[in-house]
């Protein structure tokens, strides 16, 4: 396969904070990836910084082949790099609706809004139910699926989520990750999945990266290293 992503010796910080001393990783078109680590290890750093909101110090980031280092935030999401944050930012006092019209600015994916927003609702049905709801009236689970979609709208090729499963009860993480894998099936979307659940992350991703102090650890088959020893004692508790 192909490579969608390839991320090369990036570095990136805040202000003369170093926090990614040279970051490499490559995601195949068509694959889930998972990039686990502790809490502060510059997970979002390298998302943020892959998908133009954080400026680039060194290292290149290239996307389906063309060179998008340097490129602003609104140029990534046209190409088909979308990434939803943390928590995914729903405006809390606009309607599902109205979210997810939002995801769909850019002007290739305005012509398609209306394929785009039946094509959401027809996979899932959650969303059509809820459509005229507040955002601010969903549990925290839905709030990330209508994220998830929202970001889906702008009719990416690439999905950055970064800890879409965060505070999330079991149920519901269950549900998250099986939009993701829905996602990835049904509509061919490559994913990069940065995730505190671990051992799950890893279990539905091809490959792997373990991120810690800014550098790539190990990296792998995502099976491979759910059953490694010293992963699962670093991050699964085991
Ligand atoms: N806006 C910011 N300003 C300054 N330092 C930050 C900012 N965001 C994150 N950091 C620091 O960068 C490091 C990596 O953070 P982050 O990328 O959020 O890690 P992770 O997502 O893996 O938990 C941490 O030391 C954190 O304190
Ligand atoms: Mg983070």
């Amino acid at each position: 396969m192909s490579a969608l992503l390839e991320v090369a010796g990036l570095r990136a910080g805040y202000g003369d904070v170093p926090v990614l001393h040279g970051v490499s990783l490559t995601v195949a078109a068509g694959e889930i990836a998972a990039l686990v680590g502790a809490n502060g290890a510059g997970k979002s750093t390298l998302l943020l910084a892959i998908a133009g909101q954080l400026p680039v110090r060194g290292g290149t980031v290239r996307f389906d082949g063309a060179d998008i280092t340097h490129a602003p935030a609104h140029r990534a999401v046209a190409r088909g790099l979308v990434m939803v944050p943390e928590g995914g930012r729903l405006f809390p006092f606009m309607s599902v609706r109205e979210n997810l019209l939002l995801g769909a600015w850019h002007p290739a994916a305005r012509r398609r809004l209306a394929e785009s927003l039946g094509e959401m609702m027809d996979l899932f049905p959650l969303l059509r139910e809820r459509r005229d709801q507040l955002a601010a009236r969903l549990s925290g689970g839905e709030r990330q699926m209508v994220a998830i979609a929202r970001a889906m709208m702008s009719r990416p090729r690439l999905l950055m989520l970064d800890e879409p499963s965060l505070g999330l009860s079991p149920l519901m993480v269950g549900r998250v990750f099986a939009m993701v894998k829905e996602l990835a099936v049904r509509r061919g979307i490559t994913v990069l999945l940065v995730e505190q659940n671990v051992g799950e992350a890893l279990a539905m991703s091809r490959h792997g990266y373990v991120l810690e102090r800014g550098r790539i650890v190990r990296s792998g088959a995502g099976a491979a290293l759910r059953d490694d020893v010293e992963v699962q004692r670093a991050y699964m508790g085991l």
